[in-house]
């Protein structure tokens, strides 16, 4: 898809209130499914004005964050220049159409981003594939929902079946899928429900599984 209506949304994103909350709220579920230390190395994939990250730091290590909308990546430079955001990295990122970067992170988080994406199976195992072992990737969505969420013109997946969402996870190659509620959003006084999908790539490593830290 375009990003005209995310690089017109970017500047005024923030004051939404719904959006720093739900954001908050995903972040913290995060924080409860996977185990996060200060080396814990981040990307956030779709990461819009960073909201989500902005709500996990103190908690985690190094943070990049990856956007299509330039809108975006421009709030998100300036966040990074006046200190909200310190020490991010800020990459122009389509996993349609560009190649996997050659990084490998602890953690993938990505809010809200799933159902403006075409070819799913795609990007999931680009995103699996940046995991390092025993990293997991976190990934907040819409539940199925009739078509009323998006108001503006453009192709988007009318929110997922849990169970899809899990099959896909396993299929991109990570294993203990867990789906579970992560929050809601309400639009024009409607409320959906947003679930989190977590998964894990094999292996040990600098990962972030949680009986690591509770074992
Ligand atoms: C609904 S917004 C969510 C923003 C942020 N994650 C949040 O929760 O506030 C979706 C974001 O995904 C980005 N996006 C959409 N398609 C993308 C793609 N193919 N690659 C990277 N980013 C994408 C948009 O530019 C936008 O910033």
């Amino acid at each position: 898809m375009g990003t005209e209506h995310f690089d017109a949304a970017a500047a005024g994103w923030d004051r939404d209130e719904d959006k720093v909350r739900r954001a908050r709220e995903v972040a913290d579920a995060v924080a409860s499914a996977v185990s996060l230390t200060p080396s814990t190395r981040v990307l956030e994939y779709g990461a819009g004005t960073g909201l989500v990250t902005q709500a996990l730091l103190g908690r985690v290590g190094p943070v990049t964050l990856a956007d299509s909308s330039a809108g975006m990546r421009a709030v998100l430079a300036e966040k990074v220049a006046t200190g909200v955001l310190p020490g991010a990295r800020v990459w122009e990122l389509d996993l349609e159409t560009q190649p996997v970067p050659d990084e490998r992170v602890d953690l993938v988080v990505s809010s809200l981003v799933l159902h403006h994406i075409r070819d799913l199976d795609r990007v999931l195992a680009a995103l699996t594939t940046m995991l390092a072992p025993g990293g997991h990737l976190c990934v907040a969505d819409l539940d199925r929902e009739d078509g009323s969420f998006h108001q503006h013109d453009v192709e988007v997946h009318h929110g997922f079946d849990r169970t899809d969402v899990a099959a896909r996870l396993s299929a991109a190659g990570l294993t203990d899928v867990t789906v579970t509620d992560c929050t809601t959003l309400v639009r024009d006084g409607v409320t959906y429900t947003v679930f989190l999908a977590v998964g894990r790539r094999a292996g040990t490593g600098t990962g972030t599984t949680r009986a690591t830290m509770d074992g």
